[in-house]
């Protein structure tokens, strides 16, 4: 049986035109979950189109966010900036942030706080590598990249970013690859990563599972214990793909 109000978020990474983008808002604005709530994460140039002209109920959310408060910082775009946009929602965290452009926990660290500070919440993204995996190392991994997103929450205990926040785990081999985590091994990452948030916050905060989920694979993601959504990449760049996926997560 799936969650009762799955999260289904769109993670369009830096693959949409302005013209697919505007009939994704036409598509948008036509789509009625039945249950649940539906996110995107466009690139940054089309988040205020998409904010200002996509139904309140869809979280609009961007990918990235500078570590920087304002100023001489070329081609970055700071917290306040999103935040006048009406954005809500970052993702921090992901696995391409992380292995592509190196980002290391101290800078995801920043870039945590400047949402604190400017009161937005996180969907902070977590996972392993195949060696890691191999190695035996997930729950480690798992623990210390944990680690990073809980200290901010610690120290801004009363903040909507410690009671709103999300956490998505993405096994890094799993991403764009077309290779799904076992529903086992979700299980286990997802009770460990839920037991982990419990012990120090004190509430749990909704779990989304990424990592090549498609239509075909949906209904038993969701069905995984402590799996409260998905976060969706190659299969929300398309209308018809991702509205099969939303279906799938409706049953
Ligand atoms: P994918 O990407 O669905 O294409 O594997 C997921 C993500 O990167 O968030």
């Amino acid at each position: 049986m799936s969650v009762q109000e799955p999260i289904i978020a769109a993670n369009w990474k830096c693959c949409l035109d302005w013209y697919e983008v505007q009939s994704f808002r036409d598509w948008l604005s036509a789509t009625k979950l039945s249950k649940g709530h539906l996110a995107c994460f466009p690139s940054d140039c089309y988040l205020s189109y998409l904010a200002s002209q996509t139904q309140p109920s869809v979280t609009i959310g961007a990918q990235n966010i500078s570590v920087h408060e304002k100023g001489a910082f070329t081609g970055e775009v700071a917290a306040f900036q999103l935040k006048s946009l009406g954005v809500e929602r970052v993702l921090i965290g992901h696995s391409e942030r992380r292995h592509v452009f190196h980002e290391t926990s101290g800078l995801l660290s920043q870039k945590l706080s400047q949402l604190v500070a400017h009161n937005l919440v996180a969907c902070y993204c977590i996972g392993e590598t195949l060696e890691e995996r191999e190695a035996g190392a997930t729950l480690e991994v798992l623990s210390a990249q944990l680690r990073t997103f809980l200290e901010v929450c610690e120290t801004h205990k009363d903040t909507p970013f410690t009671s709103q926040s999300w956490v998505a785990y993405e096994p890094v081999w799993a991403i764009g690859t077309g290779k799904t985590a076992e529903l086992e091994d979700i299980s286990i990452a997802h009770t460990f990563i839920n037991e982990t948030i419990i012990s120090a916050l004190g509430h749990p905060l909704p779990l989304l599972y990424g990592g090549s989920v498609k239509p075909q694979n949906t209904c038993g993601i969701l069905g995984t214990p402590f799996v409260d959504g998905v976060l969706v990449g190659s299969a929300s760049n398309n209308s018809e793909t991702f509205g099969q996926l939303i279906d799938e997560a409706m049953r």
